[in-house]
């Protein structure tokens, strides 16, 4: 009696090809940002920034005539390199050809940014306890302070992808004083609530307090990093041609983010997965489960007991919506099963300073599309130049 269906007989076939393809093959190389920036005509700067917490950042700053900074901040477990893997028609080379003055920041625990004045990432689990929380509430204000004082300019704009708007929901609302710094964020998959998400990230969130237990007894801090097995095996097994593709991209990361073939085509694939994922903490992944779980944009939840040491109160605060004061320009997509339209209309509702929102025409656009879509000099980039133009305010 036959059982097996085509599809997984296929499967089967590709894995096997592919496992002595990754033996005897080279995979494709990961430039840096520094690399990815200088082919592309803009050999940047690097500040390493050390934040009232002792981390350790990584800025790339591509210069440019503008005297009004943009800072692109890169959502979970990505980095600076994203913003430049389509060259040319990618969006951070895209404003440094147009003159633009591009900070491109790296949040803590990721590829270049896993430092620490005291904590060694490898054998101090206190190093990896950070979510978007800290990195709104640390990370921004030491990279926005870092680009206003070398710039000399009063305000900056702010583009920010996925968990990188996240984090200014954090800093807008915990540190008010930094409202006044920003001219203008764009939003781009605009994430503070996961009520809506579709299987199969639902059924994760649903689960959750069971992966958390389990990582805890396991005692699994940091996920997906260069060298840790995680990390070493999906960039191993994802760079190469035909399962990055048929495995990686459209068993598990459509299926999360939105499908869109079209603007994510398989020779890309490998370009991307080498670049993707470049490392997090745990409980960064945590925290927005327990977001989609507990139905709350709230701090994260360390359990009862610790939450009364933290917070003075058994369940974490939720984070208050109305001291968020920046412009702010929500950019969502219809295909996006991440961010979707009914969650980034809770936000919509819920932020009082929205000066601009905008469903893409587009409707196959996905969650990452933002950024590696091939196409996105005409089904983005024209929405984000008009947001910079119309916010630039600059103050002498
Ligand atoms: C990229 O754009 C720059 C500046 O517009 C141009 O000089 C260069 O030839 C372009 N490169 C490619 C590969 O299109
Ligand atoms: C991975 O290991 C190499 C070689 O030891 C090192 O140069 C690199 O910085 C490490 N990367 C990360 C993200 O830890
Ligand atoms: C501000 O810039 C000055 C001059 O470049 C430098 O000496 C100082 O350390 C900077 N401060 C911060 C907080 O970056």
């Amino acid at each position: 009696m036959y059982t097996s269906s085509p599809s997984l007989y296929l499967l089967v076939i590709i894995i096997i090809k592919q496992i002595s393809y990754i033996t005897t093959e080279k995979l494709p190389s990961a430039l840096s940002s520094i690399e990815l920036a200088t082919k592309y005509g803009h050999p940047p700067t690097q500040y390493n920034i050390i934040t009232e917490d002792g981390y350790i950042l990584a800025v790339f700053r591509l210069p440019g005539r503008s005297r009004i900074p943009v800072l692109l901040m890169h959502g979970i477990l990505d980095s600076s390199d994203m913003w430049m893997l389509r060259g040319n028609t990618s969006l951070a080379i895209t404003l440094a050809n147009n003159g633009y003055d591009v900070w491109l920041a790296n949040s803590r625990g990721n590829r270049y940014s896993r430092r620490h004045k005291i904590l060694n990432p490898d054998t101090d689990p206190a190093f990896w306890q950070f979510s978007f929380h800290e990195m709104g509430y640390y990370d921004l204000p030491a990279v926005i302070d870092t680009i206003l004082n070398e710039s000399g300019a009063k305000k900056l704009s702010a583009i920010g992808h996925s968990q990188g708007n996240t984090m200014f929901y954090v800093l807008g609302s915990e540190r008010k004083e930094y409202n006044s710094k920003i001219n203008v964020l764009i939003a781009l998959a605009p994430i503070a609530y996961l009520h809506n998400t579709p299987p199969p990230l639902s059924i994760v969130i649903q689960l959750s307090p069971l992966i958390e237990s389990l990582v805890k007894k396991l005692g699994v801090y940091e996920i997906f990093g260069d060298n840790s097995t995680t990390g070493l095996l999906v960039h191993k097994f994802c760079s190469t041609p035909d399962i990055a593709y048929a495995v990686c991209i459209e068993q598990i990361l459509f299926p999360v983010l939105g499908f869109d073939r079209e603007e994510l085509e398989p020779e890309f694939a490998p370009t991307l997965t080498v670049h993707y994922p470049a490392g997090t903490s745990v409980q960064s992944i945590l925290h927005f489960l327990q977001i989609g779980y507990r139905k709350m944009f709230a701090r994260y939840n360390y359990g009862s007991k610790v939450n009364r040491r933290t917070y003075n109160s058994p369940d974490p605060p939720e984070y208050q919506w109305d001291k968020i004061t920046m412009p702010i320009a929500l950019l969502a997509a219809r295909n996006d099963r991440l961010s979707s339209i009914p969650d980034v209309a809770i936000l919509r509702r819920r932020l009082p300073s929205v000066v601009f929102y905008l469903e893409n025409p587009r409707s196959t656009l996905n969650h990452v599309d933002f950024i590696v879509g091939r196409n996105m000099p005409v089904y983005l980039f024209p929405y984000i130049f008009q947001i910079l133009h119309e916010n630039n305010h600059f103050v002498d």
